[in-house]
């Protein structure tokens, strides 16, 4: 089989100044994408700003004889999601890939978590995807292509001490790519998430001995099968690190009924309800809904 090339498409990376970005954006623009670039330049905790560090990728681009603009805007706005995506039709006309992959960490453990740690990471994860993806949606309708890929988390899917505000974002993340992967089907417009692991600086103080594994460059190479034409996946989650990929999906337990339900029984049929045996994977709504019929009759 030949390798996977992208042959003049238009990918927007978000924070694509360092860390995995970075990664995904030397890869993908090796294969022949036409990279923007972005990233607001700030420190891990979002305070501050430099566009040096997106023009320094793209330099690295431009050096190994690839194609990309640099975009300083941040995502937390719609107007900067709006000026990101105008920076792509601006200088290659067309967007074809959104890898949602800017990201900041205010972490404190829930019972002194304050306003100020909640909304910027809010802003930055869960609608700083929404605003650039939404702002590139109707080109991606238009041109009846687009891949969208979301950076999750572990810490969101699973959970994580000091977290409940980035894993709140992180897991919203899903739900948005859950629901883009349905209204996107007709127009091959296909959304998936990834939870990475990499020693990066938002990591680097708490990896310990596993950081040598944990190369970002190894992230990347799941980011550019999905963000490629021959991925048929759509509304699934990626966990990705050191090399190792494996899917996550949730699943759901076929359950007990009882028409006159009562407090008592779900007390009494614990085991039933939480019973993994056979378990089923809805993709959507209907499909959850479809897992009640059985027991309606
Ligand atoms: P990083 O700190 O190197 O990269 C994040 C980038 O986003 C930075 O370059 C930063 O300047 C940029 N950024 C922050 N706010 C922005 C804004 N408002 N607009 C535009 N750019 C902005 O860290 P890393 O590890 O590369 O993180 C990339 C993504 O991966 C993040 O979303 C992070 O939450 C996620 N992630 C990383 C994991 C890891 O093991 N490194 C684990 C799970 C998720």
């Amino acid at each position: 089989m030949s390798d996977l090339g992208f042959d003049g498409k238009v990918a927007i990376i978000t924070g694509a100044g360092g860390g995995l970005g970075r990664e995904h954006a030397l890869l993908m623009a090796s294969r022949g994408a036409l990279i923007v670039v972005n990233d607001l330049g700030g420190a891990v905790d979002g305070s501050g700003s430099d566009k040096g560090a997106a023009e320094h990728v793209v330099d690295e681009i431009k050096a190994a004889g690839g194609e990309a603009v640099a975009n300083a805007d941040s995502v937390a706005t719609p107007e900067g999601g709006a000026a990101i995506v105008k920076t792509a039709i601006d200088a290659f006309g067309r967007v074809d890939i959104v890898v949602n992959n800017a990201g900041i960490l205010r972490d404190k453990a829930f019972h002194n978590m304050t306003p100020d740690l909640v909304d910027p990471v809010l802003a930055v994860h869960l609608k700083g995807a929404f605003n650039v993806t939404q702002a590139a949606w109707p080109h991606m309708r238009e041109q009846g292509y687009g891949r969208v890929i979301s950076t999750s988390s572990a810490a969101g899917i699973f959970g994580n001490f000091g977290q409940a505000n980035y894993g709140a974002a992180k897991m919203g993340l899903v739900g948005f790519t859950r629901v883009l992967a349905i209204e996107g089907a007709k127009y091959n417009i296909k959304a998936n998430a990834i939870a990475p692991l990499a020693l990066t600086r938002m990591t680097e103080s708490i990896m310990g001995a596993l950081g040598d594994k944990l190369d970002p460059a190894l992230v990347t190479p799941l980011v550019t099968y999905l963000a490629s034409e021959e991925c048929e996946a759509t509304g699934r989650i990626f966990s990705v690190g050191g090399g190792r990929v494996a899917e996550v999906f949730i699943g759901e337990t076929k359950g007990y009924h009882h028409a006159e339900l009562s407090p008592e029984d779900v007390r009494d049929n614990w085991a039933t309800i939480t019973d993994q045996t056979g378990y089923a994977v809805p993709m959507n709504l209907g499909d959850e809904t479809a897992l009640f019929l059985p027991f309606m009759k």
